[in-house]
């Protein structure tokens, strides 16, 4: 068997500097994500029925469509709609950002839809405005039921976030086939990124796993 992960060495300090631009990317996409993915679920349950139109066509087109695609329409073909030069970081943040709003809009909207209507109606006739309702009494106890769900968003956006390699950015994983074209072998270094993945996920679950165990103290 021809393996020898020696050819590595050299590579390691290169390829470990790529952890920091995926965490970036994904960083970006999930703040990004999460705050138009709250919005959204908020037009789906609203009684405006344009809101709610738009919310629904626009999970269908983002979910109904690959987000690779996404991401060279966005990176590729803006600058020759609006003469813009768009970054590859706004790029891919719009792009995974965009793409998971439309996931997470219909997760979130299951998560308001669980939590008790009892807690809606007391805010209402304590004649809490809407706005402080949402953000103070029912977001905080729907994330907490979807906390799980978030957190596999949260994985997917941190692997999907390897799709930025395409368009030049030099995250692990295209640090990886650099590698590869440097060395002229490809497995040891995308074993090697793949490991990396890994850990990163582990990592997100343990966090998750902490944050849940908090939350749930107060039940
Ligand atoms: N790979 C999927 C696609 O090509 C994207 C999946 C994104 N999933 C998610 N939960 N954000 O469209």
């Amino acid at each position: 068997m021809n393996l020898d992960f020696s050819v590595l060495s050299g590579y390691i300090p290169y390829v470990l500097k790529g952890i920091a631009i995926t965490l970036l990317f994904t960083l970006v996409s999930a703040l990004f994500g999460f705050i138009w993915g709250t919005v959204l679920s908020l037009f789906k349950i609203s009684n405006i029925r344009p809101l709610r139109w738009f919310a629904n066509v626009y999970t269908s087109i983002f979910r109904g469509t690959p987000l690779l695609l996404q991401l060279v329409l966005i990176y590729y073909a803006t600058p020759q709609l609006f003469q813009y030069d768009i970054s590859p970081l706004m790029a891919a943040g719009l792009a995974f950002g965009l793409n998971s709003a439309a996931y997470l809009s219909e997760t979130i909207r299951g998560g308001i839809l669980s939590v008790d209507k009892g807690q809606r109606e007391a805010a209402m006739s304590l004649g809490i405005p809407y706005k402080t309702m949402m953000i103070s009494i029912i977001l905080p106890q729907a994330v907490k039921n979807i906390l799980p769900a978030l957190v596999n968003e949260c994985i997917s956006l941190l692997k999907e976030s390897s799709l930025v390699s395409v368009i030049g950015v030099e995250d692990l994983m295209r640090r990886a086939n650099v590698v590869g074209s440097d060395t002229f072998r490809y497995f040891e270094p995308l074993v090697f990124v793949g490991v990396i993945y890994y850990i990163l996920v582990l990592i997100l679950t343990f966090v998750a796993q902490i944050l849940e165990r908090r939350m749930r103290r107060s039940d």
